[in-house]
């Protein structure tokens, strides 16, 4: 087995759909490795990371528009396969100069894919007339020479093409989405068939790999403090850290007083039970509530959160650093936030400082390692599984760095904390009780700035409202709102009501995100 494990077998240009991302899910589940860059990289840049064949990915715009999105063509010259997704392939035909015109009618859903000759590699093992997903308003209307029809779909007469000649292949459809039966295998037989690519990179390796990388990079007497959250993705990152450098790693986890209830407790327990290295707790209680004070801007808030973060790890270092060693600062940023920084969305708008990527201050000293860059939540967690981390820390949901602060609309102070810390406490306990909680991928409470009138007991009451929010996701990136039994909904709202002084009424969060996000601020 190979131990290089981030040698990128297939490079995928990012034109900017909203499947890209799958493309390279769909082929690192095929031991693939798999990168994305967006379309404008640099030809020595491809070069230099030496992929075996190249995918341009769908994207909104239409090739024959001014403006239109181009890779530079000398990639078609780098001797290695090129395949083309719906806007990859329009740009492909385009380009060669073939045509591409607006579909009389757009084409958005299933189609059958009738394959015309089925010895062709790329269809190796696909079935005739399997289901594949189309999503485009554009097609192509007449071939460059050299090109041939591989396959068409009822609606779309050029639905596969391709030049063997220049090794140039392309779909109309989208094989990346679950929606395309054979998608996978089309894929597969594209990196693997025809391009040649490694399927040896699996999590054993990435593990063995990234171990030898964090030795490296960690020489002799450096020190890392590592910023564990109690969360899956920096929990991954401390045992892996400590596989690599042992007792050189240095575990900080901070109590900001926006914790749920129990955390604190809980995230010792876990490490204890864990990790071999003392899990130091830093008690910032006093300094976090004491800067939030009279603060109700959400991006305020963030932006505080991080730099008093930022602020603590360097003060623990310097406690913990009496001869000079600690350098590092780890944390478990992951592949999606890195995509999403180079997007070819360009810089992309900040909707959220997210502590760990926007809140981080100029003035920070430590230098940042960050293992999980190149990995997907799920992969993440399947590592986790490879390092031999029990389940009950691996699928717990995501929680904020800035935690309860970003759950309280306006002004955070100890009286409401506690009001949600219980309430949060009672949902949770619940999801538990009626076996929901590993069916959402995130739930948890909000404190509304907003009271309203009720009667309990005969008496009037005029109290503050709690939100309650589930949502399913694959990665946070999008999310669709929990339909979670109406008996259970219930259920969460008599306890909170009956069980938290100070809450009279609870909703439930019906919003997806987009447009919503899955935090309130
Ligand atoms: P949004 O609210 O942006 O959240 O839809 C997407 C996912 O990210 C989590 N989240 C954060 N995680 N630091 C984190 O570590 C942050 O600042 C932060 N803000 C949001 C959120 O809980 C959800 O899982």
């Amino acid at each position: 087995m190979r131990l290089d494990s981030h040698c990128v077998e297939i490079l995928v240009l990012d034109f900017g759909s909203q499947y890209t991302q799958l493309i390279a899910r769909r082929l690192r589940e095929y031991g693939v490795y798999t990168e994305i860059v967006p379309y404008f990289e640099k030809l020595e840049s491809i070069k230099a990371k030496n992929p075996k064949g190249i995918i341009l990915s769908g994207g909104p715009a239409s090739v024959y528009e001014e403006g239109a999105y181009k890779p530079d063509s000398r990639v078609f010259e780098l001797g290695i396969s090129v395949l083309g997704i719906c806007y990859g392939m329009q740009y492909i035909a385009h380009f060669f100069g073939g045509s591409v015109v607006r579909a009389e009618a757009q084409e958005f859903g299933k189609a059958v894919l009738e394959i015309a000759d089925s010895s062709v590699e790329l269809f190796k093992g696909v079935k005739q007339d399997s289901i594949v997903w189309m999503s485009h308003a554009d097609k192509v209307e007449s071939l460059p020479s050299g090109f041939v029809e591989l396959a068409k779909s009822g609606n779309t007469h050029y639905c596969a093409i391709a030049d063997f000649t220049r090794q140039v292949y392309a779909l109309q459809f989208h094989p990346e989405v679950v929606h395309s039966e054979c998608g996978g295998e089309i894929l597969k037989n594209f990196a693997v068939g025809i391009c040649g690519a490694d399927t040896s990179w699996n999590m054993r390796n990435f593990a063995e790999a990234e171990i030898v990388k964090l030795r490296e990079k960690v020489l002799g007497d450096s020190k890392v403090l590592c910023a564990v959250s109690g969360g899956v993705d920096s929990s991954v990152v401390a045992t892996l850290l400590y596989r690599a450098i042992g007792e050189n790693l240095i575990p900080v986890f901070v109590d900001t007083g926006l914790l749920r209830k129990g955390e604190r407790e809980a995230v010792e327990a876990m490490f204890r039970e864990n990790l071999k290295v003392p899990l130091i707790v830093a008690d910032a209680r006093e300094l976090f509530l004491g800067r939030l004070k009279g603060v109700t801007d959400p991006e305020k808030k963030r932006k505080i959160i991080g730099e008093t973060f930022i602020e603590v790890f360097e003060a623990e270092a310097k406690k913990h650093n009496t001869k000079g060693e600690i350098k590092f600062l780890a944390q478990g940023t992951l592949y999606p936030d890195v995509i999403e920084s180079v997007s070819v969305k360009g810089p992309s708008k900040t909707i959220k400082s997210h502590h760990n990527v926007g809140g981080l201050p100029e003035w920070m000293k430590f230098e940042l390692i960050e293992p999980l860059r190149e990995l997907f939540k799920d992969e993440v967690r399947a590592l986790g599984r490879e390092l031999g981390m029990p389940e009950s820390m691996l699928m717990r949901h995501p929680f904020p760095g800035p935690g309860l602060a970003i759950r309280i609309m306006g002004e955070v102070n100890s009286e409401d904390l506690e009001l949600l810390k219980e309430a949060d406490s009672v949902f949770i306990e619940e999801l538990h009780k009626w076996g929901l909680y590993d069916s959402v991928w995130q739930a948890f409470c909000v404190l509304l700035n907003v009271r309203s009138v009720g009667v309990m007991g005969d008496n009037r009451t005029y109290d503050n409202t709690i939100c309650v929010r589930a949502v399913e996701a694959m990665d946070g990136m999008t999310a669709s709102f929990s339909h979670l039994p109406h008996a259970f909904l219930e259920s969460v709202s008599n306890r909170i009501i009956n069980e938290v002084a100070g809450i009279n009424r609870v909703v439930y969060d019906i919003t997806s995100k987009p447009p919503g996000t899955i935090e309130w601020e």
